[in-house]
């Protein structure tokens, strides 16, 4: 059954992401009472982007070349790329997962996806394919329902930038509110075979993006677990204007082989009022694509003919839900020879 419109929408996991629903409930309730533009300097798994309501203007980023492909991607070619990943044989998808683990030359987004959905945690380093282990096929069921079309459409217009968070904190713009949850204290003491995710942060880059917030035009929402040595705290003091709002949440990820749970702060630089209104974009969003248009024909047919030759068992059903295309679709392609 296709979800409900505006249902949050679950693209990527992701180690310490904000996709759980109080978690995210947490964070939309703190919203400031008007955003014109919403942006999200460590976008991760975009746990909060992908709950907004859509239409409003946005602009997503982090440092990580690899995750930000699959966003790309889905904004700029998300026929090809839902295509692509409904090409993978369910039966053969732990091959597939090996051999797109170690090559490089893969399609730097179907690699990431793929990986994220089936691999234990979540996690993606490819400097430790060691650590990288199939251990979630039910995943990859991901792409058989109406997710990517509605990650895709929920992407469209979305600036999408990888880089360092700074620039989203200082580019004026009205209204905006920027939701940051930067990597956890945590994960910079961890080694690196047990990180959460690969760019770690140290106390000197908290530092710096605390002076960051401080320089910033915008309001700012910051996520920090509550650390013991009270350093999120002291980073952000009450006597500067900063408010802390405290809640004991589950998140996903898991820390030293047990699963993450604690107290979470958002850390604020506005009051966020009591009513809160998201003002639409200028431009409505298009609906979700629903089946796949395939810009090239010829590219469809032989990916019809290679998939029929590959498993003769395979019915031209299966094809056509493969592919996002209907099955007189498939059945005039095998007939085109
Ligand atoms: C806690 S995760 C974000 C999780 C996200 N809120 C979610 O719901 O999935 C932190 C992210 O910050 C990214 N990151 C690390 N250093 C960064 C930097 N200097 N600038 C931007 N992003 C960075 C990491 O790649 C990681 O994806």
């Amino acid at each position: 059954m296709p979800a409900p419109p505006h249902a949050p929408i679950s693209l990527l996991r992701y180690p310490g992401g904000k996709s759980k629903p109080a978690a995210r409930r947490w964070v939309l309730a703190h919203q400031p009472r008007v955003v014109g533009e919403y942006r999200e300097p460590f976008v991760g798994g975009g746990g909060v982007f992908f709950a907004l309501p859509p239409g409003v203007p946005a602009w997503v980023n982090d440092i990580d070349p690899d995750l930000v492909a699959v966003y790309l991607a889905l904004r700029d070619r998300p026929a090809e790329f839902a295509a692509r990943c409904r090409v993978v044989d369910p039966a053969r998808l732990k091959e597939e997962f090996d051999r797109v683990k170690l090559d490089g030359g893969e399609d730097r987004a179907f690699r990431y996806f793929l990986v994220n959905r089936t691999v234990f945690g979540g996690r993606v380093n490819y400097d430790l394919p060691s650590r990288l282990y199939f251990s979630n096929p039910d995943g990859w069921n991901v792409v058989k329902g109406d997710t990517l079309g509605r990650a895709a459409a929920h992407l469209a217009g979305v600036r999408v930038t990888c880089g360092d968070f700074a620039p989203l904190l200082a580019e004026p713009g009205r209204d905006v509110w920027c939701y940051a949850d930067p990597p956890y204290l945590v994960n910079s003491s961890l080694p690196p075979t047990c990180r959460l995710y690969r760019h770690a942060f140290t106390g000197a880059d908290h530092a710096r993006l605390a002076a960051a917030v401080r320089a910033s035009p915008h309001k700012v929402a910051l996520s920090y677990g509550d650390d013991p040595d009270g350093f999120a705290r002291s980073l952000y003091p009450a006597a500067e204007g900063f408010r802390v709002a405290a809640a004991d949440l589950n998140y996903g990820g898991t820390v030293g082989g047990g699963k993450a749970r604690g107290r979470e702060l958002l850390i604020l630089n506005y009051n966020p009022g009591k009513v809160s209104v998201l003002l639409p974009g200028p431009a409505p969003r298009p609906d979700p694509p629903a089946p796949v248009r395939w810009a090239d024909r010829r590219e469809r047919r032989a990916l019809v003919r290679q998939l029929r030759a590959a498993d003769r068992t395979l019915s031209l059903r299966k094809i056509a839900t493969r592919l996002g295309v209907t099955l007189s679709t498939v059945q005039s392609d095998l007939a085109a020879g």
